[in-house]
């Protein structure tokens, strides 16, 4: 080999040592990010532990909460609030009511035809549901925007159920509106909304008698329609619910927002000393979605997205478990990993705006069984503009959702068992278990539960009920039922509406 043959060579083995050591560079800085990118995973599963210990002390931070909140007015962040609705539904309530149901994304708009047979407690004749969309711009425009469309749309169901256009010549009907926001209550058939939640922000409102709103509204286009009983959705619920069985004894609703309410013993509502009540109990609107305890799993992503929100400090609970928040959750769990690394493509994507991943494609995608992913990779290409996404990135996406909802779920579960626990029905051996020592004998309880994500979110439902089971243990978990209903927050506004108007029914005094 001649002198130039031989520096061709020396240049063809430097050239090749040189792109092997990129490629090797590259191989080694592509092995980096991921891991990166794992361990992000890893330590969000990680501060999302909800082992059965932990959920034993949300248990009883529940409980404990639950007591501060019935002793004094702001004792917790509970806010335990009245709702006067002393008396359940019983099969004895007849003829055709209406209710209206606002408190998420949707409203609907019910009738509802009661035979009065008590001792059928399917008495419900017959109902219909009329679903719509709520504007976006309506849920922060000024009241009188939102009650008129309302009111109109109510009165355009009203004609078409009656069959009849001069509304003010009919008879008056009696209403139940289910108004899914916290209200301080001062009878059953009016009360104050306190704050939003789960986005509206009509500034207007807060402090104004919700009931009233309406009820302008309504004359307004000369619907003779009075509203006969306001409610939150969790006490609609567990009314039908206790209509349908009557060993129910709390509602929960985990949808958009989340809430629960139980019947609560009336002596046991210290704060509001003399309560007279026909039956000596009363539902209470928890108003759980404001829980807080320093045993829930918080990461670093539930800090900022609370500090994001239009309503930081507040709704803590709500946050961690329900519709409006999870998808958003997974979306800045996604963002970070994409920062980590370059399977993501530009971050610039619709990626960094947030709630573009609502918890509907969040639940599609944990839902994707097929081998490839297709679902999930369609979501991300679609809805987040992130194409090509490799596959095992997708893996660790449908994880990310994973995590997130397993804990909501178990959290919300723990939620469950401590009303339980508050009203003695979680076989600790509470003040009204009806446990007789020695005997271990419980009484069947049930609980409804209302709300897309349980209704819809087959995942998310598996894990609550598993979790309830893993915290009652093996020997009380089979007394406790938890029973899905379905627009029983409307029904069961109608059925207190019927309830309430009858004129054998006392009301509540507050002495
Ligand atoms: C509201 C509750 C409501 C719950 C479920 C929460 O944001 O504060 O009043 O019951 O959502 O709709």
């Amino acid at each position: 080999m001649g002198k130039v043959g031989f520096g061709v060579a020396v240049g063809v083995a430097v050239a090749t040592c040189a792109v092997a050591a990129v490629m090797v560079g590259r191989r080694v800085r592509r092995r980096r990010r991921w891991t990166r990118v794992v361990a992000v995973l890893e330590e969000f599963e990680e501060s999302c532990a909800t082992h059965v210990g932990r959920l034993r002390q949300v248990v009883d931070a529940m409980a404990v909460e639950m007591h501060a909140g019935l002793a004094s007015e702001g004792g917790s962040k509970l806010k335990m609030l009245l709702t006067f609705v002393d008396t359940l539904p019983n099969g004895s309530e007849k003829g055709t009511y209406y209710a209206l149901d606002l408190g998420g994304t949707n409203f609907r708009v019910l009738q509802v035809q009661l035979g009065g047979d008590s001792s059928d407690r399917s008495a419900i004749l017959r109902h219909d549901v009329v679903r719509q969309a709520i504007p976006p711009h309506l849920m922060t425009s000024t009241s009188e925007d939102l009650f008129d469309f309302i009111a109109s749309s109510l009165k355009e169901f009203v004609e078409k159920e009656e069959g009849f256009s001069e509304l003010s010549a009919v008879k008056r009907m009696e209403l139940g509106f289910t108004f899914s926001f916290p209200v301080k209550q001062m009878s059953v058939l009016s009360g104050i909304l306190i704050k939003w939640t789960k986005g509206f922000a009509i500034e207007d409102m807060v402090g104004r008698d919700v009931s009233e709103c309406l009820q302008q509204a309504m004359s307004k286009i000369g619907l003779n329609m009075r509203v006969a009983a306001l409610v939150n959705d969790s006490v609609g619920t567990l009314a039908l619910g206790h209509y349908q069985d009557e060993d129910t004894v709390a509602a929960v609703i985990i949808g958009t927002g989340t809430n629960a309410c139980y019947l609560e013993r009336a002596d046991a509502i210290i704060k509001c000393q003399g309560l007279l009540t026909t039956s000596g109990c009363m539902v209470v609107n928890m108003e759980w979605g404001n829980f807080w305890s320093s045993h829930l799993p918080r990461t670093s992503y539930d800090v900022d997205l609370d500090a994001n929100s239009p309503n930081p400090n507040d709704q803590g609970f709500e946050k961690m478990v329900s519709g409006m928040y999870l998808g958003e959750i997974v979306r800045r769990v996604i963002l970070r990993m994409s920062e980590e690394s370059d399977s993501f493509g530009p971050v610039a994507s619709r990626l960094s705006e947030p709630f573009t991943l609502r918890t509907p494609l969040m639940a599609a995608m944990h839902g994707d069984e097929s081998p490839e992913l297709r679902e999930v990779a369609r979501i991300l290409k679609d809805d987040l503009e992130i194409p090509d996404v490799p596959l095992k990135v997708r893996k660790l996406i449908v994880k990310v959702c994973d995590v997130v909802t397993r804990r909501a779920a178990r959290l919300a579960a723990a939620g469950i068992v401590g009303i339980l626990k508050k009203i003695g029905r979680d076989g600790s051996g509470g003040i009204t278990s009806g446990r007789t020592k020695g005997q271990q004998k419980f009484r069947r309880t049930v609980v409804v539960v209302e709300g897309g994500l349980y209704t819809n979110y087959s995942m998310f439902r598996e894990y609550l009920d598993e979790a309830v089971t893993e915290i009652l243990g093996d020997e009380i978990s089979p007394h406790v039922i938890l029973k899905h209903t379905e627009d029983g927050s409307g029904i069961g506004a109608a059925l207190l509406a019927a309830a309430y108007s009858s004129p054998n029914v006392d009301t509540v005094q507050l002495l």
